[in-house]
């Protein structure tokens, strides 16, 4: 080998081992010497068993360098001039690598080929990106990384059912998550809205139930047999392993509009087109049924190697079972108390029926409600209890919770850092059980990502997840990972990556002064530019009365405004642009005394009992921070406005959606008074018509009293405040879950 090798003391490196996500565990600078090469010097020699793994980095080399370099067997020879890949047999750990950079070239070391790759994507990650046609040669400081993964589940959940992505998409992404050492691709492929996977013995699934009635047009697609070979091949070279999730007895729609006999009722439906969670679910009294779900699971076993098969468990609505005679006749027979036990027999039946093919189950935390079924692995998505509760039954654990790992939420609620914060292990776990929490997984649900959107949502956030459950970083320096993430976003680019915003490109900052609202718009990256308008209106109809542009404040709100930005990355080859669209009131109660008389859901704080008198109104997602919640509770608020006011109106915002259980309250009261004690009932508002439209749609609905309306006056003399919501309580008889506690969300009570 020709290569020129240069004990370099000038500074050329562009790159260091500062910037490598995720940190390596361990790492020191022996020597200070450098790795000078020539692209077109640059050789890989590998063991034979690391072919795979050499091919990898000559791709990866290529992206990088725009250059191919040359893989040679290894001949034994210590000291080659270039990249080696070779066994350790001293390195502990299925997925330890070594890595030693010194004059002479790279040394990757490992007892497997998946430490190797871990080795390689480190160095792909120190190995400068060419700049121009001139820049031919790079260098690399000497340093030694001894580095293996805290966790050894580190995952992402893709859910393909509500949006179908193409094997392309799949492999980049898979690809991107190769390079932050991922390792675990759950596979969501059976939803509601669509079924993906090709089963032979059963063709409606794909014929039909892959695709669902979009305005007229059939929209869907799976996955052939074929296909899913494809994938998991190309998993499997980059040690990714492949788990897919075939949902039962919940979110099974499709099948049965392929199969109705798989239901209670038999009736035919169609493939779901609407987001949520359906009474139609598989018949856990049938034995057709049973044997359906086992023949699938047969195909499905035979197209993946991985030691787990996830069956899904969440969100299944008891209510057809407890009216079917053949679920009933089961429960009696099986002598199970309820339909919370069928459940639990129906996954022991499906778990049993696995076992016997080596394979083990995992499932939602809400198969834990009949009883833990033996040997599954649980995965905790409703928080971290459950988690919690089946570690301490000895049973292992993927961390998930809507707190920290939902990737299809809003960076108005999982930024960047929130993800980072994450900690796996419940704090109220016992030491000799933190084995058992396997790792984690980020959950990209994709109801409102179709495939040109969902890596912007995966990205870079997934790849907080990855430090956190390679390197556990025990202190966290946010601060100091978000600049080797902004440095990591060159690899992303050259990749062609569309990665979205680290965290909301725009803060709104609200002050009250002088008994007004006001906003300032605050930008959190410097590389952006920002276009936005704002929107002065008197009423909900939304008669402008101004409008600004690019004012950054603060902006004085007078009664009701829209601001409505959009915002883009400067000098981004990726996808960043977005609106964003926030609507403030400026009332009298603002900043006054509140005292809620419940506990908002920690899930949906809305900002405390402050929250209700910020100026700041919810917007169409209910989970964008603003909207506060409980569930199947009433509520009542006392607003203290601290002197006798003149009050005209008192209004207040309620959330309404009724597939995710949301509904607008059964009615509001309003109460004034002048001390506190003495309450004078102005108004029970019933929240407008119930009308059919109640069962779909997401809305705000407002309730108002007007002073005009209820007295001989204008306005009432008043210093206290009450409102009295109404929960439905449960769900109603028409809908999924009837009988479920449903939510009450509230954004904000203005007086004026
Ligand atoms: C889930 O988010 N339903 C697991
Ligand atoms: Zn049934």
């Amino acid at each position: 080998m020709k290569n020129s090798i240069l004990v370099c003391f000038c500074f050329l490196y562009v790159f260091t081992f500062g910037q490598i996500i995720p940190q390596p565990v361990k790492s020191y600078v022996p020597i200070k010497e450098f790795f000078e090469v020539e692209d077109g010097q640059l050789g890989i020699w590998t063991e034979k068993q690391f072919m795979n793994e050499a091919i990898i980095l000559a791709e990866q080399i290529k992206i990088q360098r725009d250059f191919l370099p040359i893989i040679h067997e290894w001949n034994g020879r210590d000291n080659v001039n270039g990249i080696a890949l070779k066994t350790n047999s001293s390195i502990l750990g299925d997925e330890s690598y070594h890595l030693n950079a010194n004059k002479k070239g790279v040394q990757i070391s490992s007892t497997t080929p998946a430490g190797i790759l871990h080795g390689v994507f480190t160095l792909v990650q120190m190995i400068p990106l060419k700049k121009s046609k001139e820049d031919d040669s790079f260098s690399l400081d000497a340093w030694v990384i001894e580095d293996s993964p805290h966790f050894k589940h580190r995952g992402l959940l893709l859910d393909c059912g509500r949006h179908f992505m193409s094997v392309e998409k799949i492999k980049e992404t898979l690809m991107t998550m190769a390079l932050y050492k991922m390792n675990v691709f759950h596979w969501h492929l059976t939803e509601d809205q669509g079924w993906r996977i090709e089963i032979k013995k059963y063709p409606q699934l794909t014929n039909t139930g892959a695709f669902r009635n979009v305005n007229g047009q059939n929209y869907g697609g799976f996955y052939s047999q074929e296909q899913i070979k494809e994938i998991v091949e190309y998993a499997n070279n980059l040690h990714i392993m492949v788990i897919p999730e075939i949902e039962l007895p919940g979110h099974s729609v499709a099948a049965i509009a392929a199969y109705p006999y798989l239901s209670c009722t038999g009736k035919q439906i169609p493939v779901e087109t609407e987001w949520g969670v359906f009474k139609d679910i598989y018949c856990a009294g049938s034995n057709e049924t049973m044997q359906f779900i086992k023949d699938v699971l047969d195909e499905v076993v035979s197209l993946f190697p991985a030691p787990y098969i996830h069956i899904g468990g969440d969100e299944a609505p008891k209510v057809r079972w407890e009216n079917c005679s053949k679920c009933q006749r089961r429960i009696k027979d099986e002598h199970l108390k309820n339909e919370a036990e069928l459940q639990t027999w129906m996954i022991e039946e499906v778990a049993q029926h696995l076992k016997a093919k080596g394979k083990d189950i995992i499932g939602w935390d809400e198969i834990l409600e009949g009883g833990i079924p033996s040997g599954a692995v649980i995965q905790s998505w409703r928080g971290m209890q459950g988690g919690l509760m089946a570690a301490q039954h000895n049973h292992a654990v993927v961390m998930s919770p809507t707190s920290h790992c939902y990737l299809d939420y809003g960076l108005d609620g999982i930024d960047t850092k929130k993800v980072y914060e994450f900690d796996p292990i419940p704090s109220e776990l016992s030491a000799d059980k933190h084995h058992l929490i396997l790792g984690a997984e980020g959950n990209m649900w994709t109801e409102r990502a179709p495939e040109n959107e969902v890596t912007s949502k995966i990205f870079p956030r997934l790849i907080a997840l990855s430090e956190v459950l390679w390197s556990y970083p025990a202190k966290r320096d946010y601060l100091e990972f978000e600049g080797r993430l902004k440095r990591s976003f060159q690899l992303l680019d050259k990749r062609k990556v569309k990665y979205g915003f680290i965290s909301t490109p725009i803060q709104f900052h609200t002050a009250i002064e002088n008994d007004k609202l006001w906003v300032t718009i605050q930008q959190q990256q410097k590389d952006m530019e920002l276009f936005y308008t704002t929107t002065h209106f008197q009423s909900e109809s939304i008669e402008a009365v101004e409008d600004i542009v690019n004012v950054r404040g603060p902006i004085p709100i007078k009664r009701n405004a829209k601001i409505n930005l959009q915002v883009g990355m400067k000098n981004s080859g990726s996808d960043q642009v977005k609106w964003q669209t926030r609507i403030f009131a400026n009332h009298l109660a603002l900043g006054k005394d509140i005292t809620l008389n419940y506990t908002p859901s920690n899930a949906y704080l809305g900002g405390g009992a402050n929250g209700l008198v910020n100026g700041c109104l919810g917007g169409d997602n209910f989970r964008d921070g603003n909207w506060q919640a409980i569930q199947g509770k009433d509520m009542e608020m006392v607003i203290d406005l601290g002197k006798i006011e003149s009050v005209s109106e008192i209004s207040t915002r309620w959330f309404h959606y009724a597939n995710a259980w949301i509904f607008r309250p059964e009615d509001v009261s309003y109460f004034v008074s002048a001390d506190g004690n003495n309450w004078q009932l102005l108004s029970k508002d019933l929240v407008g018509q119930r009308t059919a439209a109640e069962q779909s749609g997401e809305f705000a609905v407002t309730s108002k009293v007007l002073a005009a309306d209820k007295t001989a006056y204008d306005s009432f003399m008043c210093r206290y405040v009450k409102v009295q919501a109404h929960s439905i309580g449960k769900c109603p008889d028409w809908h999924d879950a009837p009988g479920e506690p449903s939510w009450l969300f509230i954004d904000e009570i203005v007086v004026r």
